[in-house]
């Protein structure tokens, strides 16, 4: 009786075991294989992301050195905003027509024009949705803001032939542009990247290329990982030692380095006038290694820290049941605060396994109080929605595992699914760059997927791809890993999830890394998409 007891048990067991492994891998498998991409007929516009609606006419409008460029807006100030986007379409243009286009602040009348402009703008349209027409008597962007202008502006620059992004002046050709009328808003209000500038440090003008090469597919945020256990990148004046001592470090032991409060206003600046939200992130109460190596007091020996040069995670936390933390924390918020214009401030609250359950909550609770004091609203990666101090107005960036409280509170999300957005990840094995601690990413995975299989819609204020450094060191490197898969992210956050294929996101991709060619964008080019 119990030998046969004991061969049933074994046998169950066994079974168990089988039954458990054939699971593990199906699920393995259904996550490493490629999605299938059913064949596409040639499309009629390579817009990306692709527009709501683009009804093609028959001609071609040609733009030469004679087009006038007509900007007004509703009153002065906004006139004077879009005569800026003007100039920048306008200083785009110049390198490779060598035009040198005149810009009126009037609505004259439309003939060999470009008109920009909110008089009559639909409000329904939101603030970053656009009409584009183009007839033989020129093209027209109309907006309800300058924002929806300047998003119009990226598809009549993708409407012109690919040359037009070349560095050097290309002689002799026609600039011409397809009849069309575009009607167009996006789907989510966020959409974003994060660059971990802590990892690796990236000087402003790596920052700055970034931003302007995110801004022609639409995306409207830009998350800096600002601080970290490999360093602190933000010039905090009250608190010298985070850069005197927390920037000079960085993965593998190079030199670090930080942003000044003037740098970083710089680059929000820049991004302001691509009309894209710089968000600042310090990430507590874990990765926090680079703050206590500045800080004796920060620690409960009241001994600084060695600075940190790998890549391990969860051994770092600041210490939650101490009010000096919260007071260096405040003067941290209330100095990002004043030079930081976004409405968010993102806290971290990642990997905090060197933190209690408890004390974790209790930190999240207190430090987005202090946010919310500063007038900010406060962001935090998963698990920062199980806190029960966190209020209504918490945006989960969600990462990893569960949103389920954000679900349960109805919080807002961010959707950042590790194995589908991390542009850190390598797109298949033999890939140098990267890491693959989430699974590899693809160029046709990182696409084939919605934000609404991981929440619902109504919760979703947008998704983001963030770019973890780690492994990387440069803008080549930075390039490699961001493109051509953020146009993926981008095309998801812009386009309605009805509106989108595989088949034709790769069309559109492809004919978009010419641009990214041009531009001088070291990008992988999967072998499997050119054959
Ligand atoms: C994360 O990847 N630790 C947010």
């Amino acid at each position: 009786m119990s030998g046969k007891f004991n061969s049933n048990c074994i046998f169950s067991t066994l079974c168990l075991f089988l039954g458990v492994i054939l699971i593990f891998n199906f699920i393995g498998c259904a996550d490493n294989n490629e999605p299938a991409v059913k064949e596409t007929p040639k499309l009629d516009n390579y817009i990306l992301p692709k527009p709501l609606s683009y009804k093609k006419g028959e001609g071609e409008f040609s733009l030469s050195k004679d087009t006038i460029i007509y900007v007004k807006g509703n009153n002065k100030e906004e006139t004077e905003e879009i005569y800026k986007i003007g100039k920048y379409f306008k200083d785009k243009i110049k390198t490779s027509t060598d035009f040198e286009l005149i810009i009126d602040k009037s609505l004259g009348e439309m003939n060999n024009s470009i008109t920009l402009t909110t008089v009559n703008g639909e409000k329904n349209l939101g603030d970053e949705g656009y009409k584009l027409s183009v007839t033989e008597k020129g093209i027209e962007i109309v907006a309800y803001t300058p924002e929806g202008i300047f998003r119009g502006i990226q598809s009549l620059r993708q409407l012109l032939p690919v040359e037009i992004e070349s560095r050097d002046v290309v002689e002799n050709h026609h600039w011409n542009i397809p009849f069309v009328e575009i009607e167009d808003k996006p789907e989510y209000e966020y959409r974003g990247i994060m660059i971990d500038v802590a990892r690796h440090f990236f000087p402003v003008e790596d920052i700055k290329k970034q931003i302007d090469l995110v801004a022609q597919y639409k995306i409207n945020k830009l998350h800096l990982h600002l601080s970290d256990d490999q360093g602190w990148r933000l010039e905090i004046k009250k608190w010298p030692d985070l850069t005197n001592i927390g920037s000079k470090s960085e993965v593998g032991g190079g030199k670090g380095g930080y942003y000044t409060q003037e740098d970083f206003k710089e680059i929000v600046k820049y991004a302001a006038d691509r009309y894209i939200e710089v968000i600042p992130e310090f990430d507590m109460p874990g990765h926090t290694n680079a703050a206590l190596a500045s800080y004796g007091f920060l620690n409960a020996d009241g001994k600084k820290k060695e600075h940190y040069t790998g890549i391990d995670i969860g051994f770092s936390s600041l210490m939650c049941r101490d009010e000096k933390t919260y007071e260096f924390i405040e003067d941290i918020i209330r100095e990002v605060s004043e030079i930081s214009p976004s409405k968010y401030i993102h806290i971290g609250g990642d990997e905090a396994d060197s933190t209690s359950k408890e004390d974790y909550k209790y930190f999240m609770g207190r430090v987005s109080k202090i946010v919310e004091k500063h007038g900010k609203v406060p962001i935090g990666w998963d698990p920062a929605d199980t806190s029960e101090d966190i209020s209504s107005n918490f945006i989960l960036q969600n990462w990893s595992g569960s949103n389920k409280s954000a679900r349960e509170t109805n919080l807002k999300m961010i959707i950042s699914i590790a194995k589908k957005s991390y542009l850190d990840m390598k797109y298949h094995e033999d890939i140098k760059l990267g890491l693959k601690w989430a699974g590899y990413i693809s160029i046709i995975k990182g696409y084939d997927w919605d934000p609404t299989n991981y929440a619902p819609k109504e919760l979703i204020l947008g998704i983001e791809a963030p770019l973890w450094s780690e492994t990387l060191r440069n803008q080549e490197d930075m390039d490699y890993m961001i493109y051509p898969r953020v146009l993926g992210y981008a095309e998801i956050g812009w386009t309605p999830k009805e509106g989108r294929n595989t088949g034709e996101y790769i069309q559109r991709m492809k004919e978009n890394a010419k641009r990214l060619e041009l531009q001088g964008v070291n990008y992988y080019k999967d072998p499997s998409l050119w054959k």
